[in-house]
């Protein structure tokens, strides 16, 4: 099998980082990312965070090509591929993650699997912990770019199942699991980084 490899990634792993830098302090251990794909974002981004293991996880058919990515890599802080199918498997319970991060995700799986992704996250993250998702949103029913636009046409054609989800909704199920949005972010080609964390029960 030849080595995967996602432009995209190259194109966003700098602004990416530059957000999750703000985010991650020395408190942070353990970062969980959901849908890795090729594992780039982890091999680019890792490095930068050396008191912290990033680990990476997707469904099964990504972890070949994961590896291929890890075995080049010189981060000693990466762990995995370790298999986290949403709508099958739960999180690795060996221990506890301060951050879940994950990117382009949310209009590839199909919704109900976004949701329980979702609540997996709010049942499995301890009150204060994050969770940053990256991608293309709409917000108030409306498309944020022609571009989007498009990407939504091509990814429904694909797959009726997936698609760019409405930020309210994302937002409306984030705050039913337990999380509150500390920040939105525009990134570069009309997408947006949420931060959301872990609140207390109730409050
Ligand atoms: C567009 S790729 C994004 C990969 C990478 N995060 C990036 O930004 O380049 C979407 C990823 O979501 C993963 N995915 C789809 N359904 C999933 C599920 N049910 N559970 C976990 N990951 C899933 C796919 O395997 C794929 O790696």
């Amino acid at each position: 099998m030849e080595k995967p490899y996602a432009p995209a990634c190259d194109r966003n792993r700098q602004v990416i980082l530059e957000v999750l830098k703000k985010i991650i302090d020395e408190n942070c251990h353990h970062l969980l990312e959901i849908g890795a794909g090729t594992g780039q974002h982890a091999v680019y981004m890792a490095p930068h965070f050396p008191q912290m293991k990033w680990v990476v996880s997707d469904v099964a058919a990504q972890s070949l090509g994961i590896k291929m990515w890890l075995k080049e890599a010189s981060a000693k802080n990466i762990e995995g591929p370790i298999r986290l199918e949403i709508g099958k498997d739960d999180f690795p319970t060996d221990r506890s993650f301060q951050v879940v991060f994950t990117a382009n995700t949310m209009h590839i799986m199909a919704w109900k699997q976004v949701k329980s992704m979702i609540k997996l996250c709010g049942k499995r993250l301890r009150v204060g912990a994050k969770m940053c998702v990256y991608g293309p949103f709409n917000y108030n029913q409306t498309y944020t770019s022609e571009s989007n636009a498009k990407f939504d046409q091509f990814l429904k054609a694909r797959d009726p199942q997936s698609g760019i989800r409405h930020f309210e909704d994302v937002d409306k199920a984030m705050q039913q699991a337990g999380f509150t949005l500390l920040e939105d972010i525009a990134m570069p080609a009309h997408n947006h980084f949420l931060i959301y964390q872990r609140r207390l029960h109730g409050s």
